[in-house]
């Protein structure tokens, strides 16, 4: 639950030798976990997870800004589809058209190497030039919710959204119940929170997922180039003379990445928006109030963003023994980012319990993460932010809960804080 601005999260009655990120109860509802670790172990050893969890903004700021002694390559080999990996790779193997390496999920110089080709295809004005078609998508879900007065806004309306962009960037039609169920599949592999039989579940999603991609890329790769991305990636030059071309596993992974990895990210964020607007009547009303003013509407976002951030925690591994906020690190240490934990840190926010769109340093949370793996999809999820934003408070009113707030609940996951349903009522506004 999001707590609102009267209720500050207080470390006590936290535990820490006890407590773990892992217990459902603190997923769900993290912040006084977080603020127990920031005040007394910044830098503590998870048992059940066997990671290190950041909490500190400062501290995160140091890994973040350290790629090669903080490596994403090693901490995502050790995250991914944690103790399910032989089998989860048979399947992929079997039935998949293989197992992939990450393409993007590695260090410098590999990561440089493709990084680049992502900066260039979401760029702030490439993004700008989208802004009419997410306006067309956003309205067209409005109004079909309003046409019912009431819905579940996460599989009607954020996931469709983020899903119909993307496919259309990518060239491909696929239903937004797919992609939301393949982006499910994957992003449950970091979670470190499934049961085999969750695993099998999404082996065989990820398998479809690849097929599809696997069939559009030999699609593109025997026609000349088109206006799509999964065509960019196909006939893209690097500048590298070596592989002056992107290989199957680069194609592949990064097509996923692309199709998935804004996905549920920007679906979180979207449906974080309308259970704000249900709960809080009054940042609403203030919003709608400035719609047609780009700087409260981007305030609203980047504040949402802070407040609530859809990524909680992404992984790094230590290549070397190292200090982190005064705590000796082994080389090979595990690590948790916790960007939502840094974003709650009141040495760097105050009163970071409050949802304050007023507050001088909006911009200095991690939601996008900072350094070289800083989000690719930053600017368009904000474009889709800032749309949503606008569509739905200008034709929709009396947003509400249809479901008690305490039968609110989340996905079971370390890395993201998903409300897994959400639904509302509604009435259009006259
Ligand atoms: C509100 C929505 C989103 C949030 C909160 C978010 C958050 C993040 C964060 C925290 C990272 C850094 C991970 C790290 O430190 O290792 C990241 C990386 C990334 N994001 Fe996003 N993201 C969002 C939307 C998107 C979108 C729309 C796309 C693409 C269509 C995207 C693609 C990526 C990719 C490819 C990376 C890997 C970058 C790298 O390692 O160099 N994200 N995102």
């Amino acid at each position: 639950m999001i707590q609102n601005n009267s209720t500050e999260a207080s470390a006590d009655g936290i535990d820490l030798s006890t407590a773990s990120l892992a217990d459902p109860e603190i997923l769900a509802h993290p912040n006084a976990f977080y603020a127990a670790m920031r005040k007394d172990d910044a830098v503590h050893y998870d048992k059940n997870l066997d990671m290190y969890l950041i909490s500190r903004y400062e501290d995160l700021q140091t890994v973040l800004r350290d790629p090669i002694t903080f490596s994403v390559k090693k901490g995502f080999a050790e995250q991914y589809a944690k103790g399910f990996l032989k089998e989860y790779k048979e399947i992929l193997e079997r039935d998949g058209g293989g197992f992939f390496v990450n393409a993007i999920m590695t260090d410098p110089p590999e990561h440089t190497r493709v990084r680049r080709l992502l900066d260039s295809a979401f760029t702030a004005h490439r993004v700008k030039t989208l802004q009419p078609e997410i306006t067309n998508i956003a309205v067209d879900l409005v109004e079909k919710l309003l046409a019912k007065g009431e819905g579940e806004v996460f599989s009607e309306f954020a996931m469709p959204m983020t899903s119909r962009i993307i496919c259309k960037q990518l060239g491909v039609d696929l239903p937004s119940a797919t992609v939301q169920r393949w982006a499910l599949a994957l992003t449950q592999q970091i979670s470190r929170m499934q049961s085999r039989e969750d695993m099998l579940r999404a082996a065989k999603d990820v398998c479809d997922l690849q097929n599809f991609l696997l069939a559009e890329i030999k699609d593109r790769q025997n026609s000349p180039p088109r206006e799509d991305m999964i065509s960019d990636l196909v006939h893209a030059r690097l500048d590298d003379a070596d592989q002056p071309t992107l290989g199957l596993d680069e194609l592949v992974t990064l097509g996923v990445a692309l199709l998935v990895a804004g996905n549920e990210t920007t679906a979180t964020a979207l449906t974080t928006m309308f259970y704000i607007f249900a709960t809080r009547p009054d940042i609403a009303a203030t919003l709608r109030a400035s719609l047609d003013d780009d700087r409260v509407v981007t305030r609203f976002v980047e504040e949402l963003l802070r407040f609530d951030p859809p990524v909680r925690g992404i992984t790094r591994m230590t290549t070397k023994d190292v200090e982190v906020g005064g705590v000796a690190l082994p080389k090979g240490a595990h690590l948790l980012l916790l960007y939502a934990s840094a974003n709650d840190d009141d040495s760097e926010f105050d009163s970071p319990r409050e949802f304050d769109m007023n507050r001088p340093n909006i911009g200095r949370h991690v939601s996008f993460g900072a350094g070289i793996h800083r989000c690719v999809g930053a600017a368009l999820a904000r474009m889709e932010l800032k749309v949503a934003v606008r569509e739905v408070l200008s034709r929709m009113d009396n947003i509400q809960l249809a479901i008690p707030n305490d039968e609110i609940t989340y996905l079971p996951t370390v890395a993201t804080h998903t409300i897994a349903r959400l639904p509302l009522t509604f009435t259009r506004r006259g």
